[in-house]
């Protein structure tokens, strides 16, 4: 097996990843940056970001109110100290972006333009357009190429993390145009491979998101945190699934019922407001926990319409004028044409909720260190605890720049202290990942589909881990994946060929879903309450007595996981109503 020598390996080039490896070569140039991702880098999910990214820089804002929304917008399951250290941080990373190159929509006297976004009290989403992921992607991705210690290892798929001595050392992974395993060494690894949305059939998601890097930590003991709360946003393609930006309604876009009504008067988040731009009211505005679950009442009460592609409720934006649109929405009508046939400019366009982002993922502390000494984690990955049980949109483009950041420091820290890479164990280790694979060319048992497994599991957890949860499509989901775990044991690999085997990164993919969809559903049936995206029919309330934690889960082989817990971090907003009914000004 070729052994890669480096200094600080990273998994994943989206994003995170890209920050996290500018920072790196920056911080000394003499460090070796292994850059690993199964994509080419402008092909990472951070490219399908479109309304913009989060961080004060009005005057009539503050870093107090961006803690506000944050908290009272993950109801209270964030740990406070990373929220106020986050919302100090952010506008710096946005203004470096802009040195970069970042093109920033501009307000007429030339300074940074914001728009509004939801559960924000203030406007302070900076974007570009509704391409503002493509553009931040971009900018990072030609500020990386013009430094030397940045080796870029594009389309090779990460396999298992390297670790003896109960420290990270190293990973495998698969160069996909060969087959070949490569060994790579490194004192510190950091996982930047984003989120695991494809477990669910209907989602914003690419279809690389299948939580490789979480379930590559999980796998090596690192807890999985708060797994359970998974986000819908309220505006996707009812077809494809495809992400239709907040920034529709931040740019006074309104959602109606099929009677024409503005329903979200009804669920909390009114008063109506006149149709306008920019729409400074709550209604539309509202977190997108909230606008999604209103949605299912809205399905439940026979109010949403019905289309060729299932139930819907209607985004419409005929009031912003085509002129506008073009201006700032112009992705959004271009997808409206292309996979509906309408056109946000002359028609209201069917939209319902879509699983888009997971606030749980590879527990972290602030300085995006994990459990495991030498692996390090940020982006959608990982829980750093920003987001609690709902993320505020617009947030999370930051977060993988502020915490990506930190985690090249942390790893820098990490290896001036930490021994040499013991190269004897780990080969070893590296030897047994590369078994784990050659086990799966040499099955002759296999009995099981992959696609038939993969489609059971997303059934499953759409049908019982959706926006609304119970206990028996809980305790079935868990009985389910447990099943299906053990049946992925027989998955046949059909292709046994070594040049860019798709059927076995599927394959390997399947298993790491099943792994974050394990710890997804015992999270989810062991929280007995309502809290942010987690809504449980059967227990209504959110209960701050049992559950103001995070849960984590941790990996037992072939059983289940086992759920622990840790308390949230209180600084200084104690957890209280969370009043959307009418607070923009
Ligand atoms: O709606 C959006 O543009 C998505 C933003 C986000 O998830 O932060």
């Amino acid at each position: 097996m070729e052994i890669i020598e480096a200094d600080v390996a990273i998994v994943g080039a989206g994003g995170a990843g890209l920050r996290t490896a500018i920072a790196l070569a920056e911080a000394d140039p003499k460090l070796r940056i292994a850059l690993i991702s199964k994509v080419y880098p402008m092909r990472s999910h951070t490219c399908a970001a479109e309304g913009g990214a989060a961080g004060v820089i009005k005057s009539d804002d503050s870093f107090a109110l961006h803690f506000d929304d944050t908290v009272g917008g993950g109801d209270w399951l964030s740990d406070q100290d990373c929220v106020e250290y986050f919302v100090q941080e952010a506008p710096k990373e946005l203004l470096q972006l802009e040195h970069w190159g970042c093109p920033w929509n501009r307000e007429a006297d030339g300074s940074v333009a914001v728009r509004p976004f939801g559960g924000m009290k203030k406007q302070r989403t900076w974007f570009a357009a509704d391409k503002s992921g493509f553009h931040i992607l971009h900018t990072l991705f030609q500020t990386t190429l013009q430094f030397p210690s940045i080796t870029r290892y594009d389309e090779y798929f990460a396999l298992d993390l390297l670790v003896d001595e109960g420290r990270c050392q190293g990973l495998t992974a698969m160069e996909m145009r060969s087959g070949m395993i490569k060994q790579f060494n490194a004192k510190s690894v950091i996982i930047c491979g984003g989120g695991a949305g494809r477990i669910f059939p209907f989602t914003t998601n690419g279809a690389i998101k299948t939580g490789d890097g979480m379930a590559m930590a999980y796998r090596s003991g690192v807890p999985l945190k708060d797994m359970e709360f998974v986000q819908y946003h309220p505006t996707g393609l009812p077809n494809t699934g495809s992400l239709l930006t907040e920034a529709c309604r931040g740019e006074g876009g309104v959602l109606l019922n099929k009677n024409g009504r503005r329903y979200l008067q009804d669920y909390g988040m009114g008063p109506e407001t006149p149709l306008g731009k920019p729409q400074l009211k709550t209604m539309e505005l509202g977190p997108r926990d909230r606008v999604s679950q209103a949605y299912w009442h809205e399905l439940q009460k026979g109010n949403t319409v019905s289309t060729e592609w299932g139930e819907c409720v209607l985004l419409d934006m005929r009031h912003l004028g085509e002129k506008y649109i073009d201006e700032r929405l112009p992705l959004v009508r271009e997808l409206g044409i292309a996979y509906l046939g309408v056109d946000i400019a002359k028609d209201a366009i069917p939209i319902r909720p879509v699983v888009h982002y997971m606030m749980g993922g590879i527990s972290t502390n602030t300085q995006a260190a994990t459990t495991l000494p030498g692996l390090f984690a940020a982006g959608e990955c990982a829980c750093v605890s920003l987001n609690g049980a709902n993320r505020l949109g617009s947030n999370s483009l930051v977060e993988l720049l502020v915490f990506g950041k930190n985690a090249a420091m942390s790893a820098i820290a990490y290896n001036k202290t930490a021994a040499p890479v013991n190269k004897a164990a780990i080969k070893a280790r590296a030897e047994e990942s590369q078994a784990r694979i050659r086990q799966l060319f040499s099955r002759t048992d296999g009995t099981e589909s992959l696609s038939g497994l993969r489609k059971e599991m997303m059934d499953t957890m759409e049908k019982n881990c959706g926006l609304y949860r119970t206990e028996a499509g809980l305790q079935e989901a868990v009985a389910k994946i447990a099943e299906l775990r053990k049946r992925y044991q027989k998955v046949v690999l059909h292709d046994k060929s070594n040049v860019f085997n798709t059927d076995l990164f599927q394959v390997l993919e399947l298993g790491n879903m099943l792994d974050c969809a394990a710890a997804l559903t015992v999270g989810a049936l062991a929280r007995k309450e309502s809290r942010g995206a987690h809504q449980r029919l059967d227990y209504v309330e959110r209960d701050d007595k049992n559950f103001l934690r995070h849960s984590l889960a941790y990996y037992q082989g072939a059983d289940m996981p086992r759920v622990d817990y840790l308390d949230v971090i209180i600084t200084k907003s104690q957890p209280g109503i969370r009043d959307y009914s009418g607070g923009h000004k």
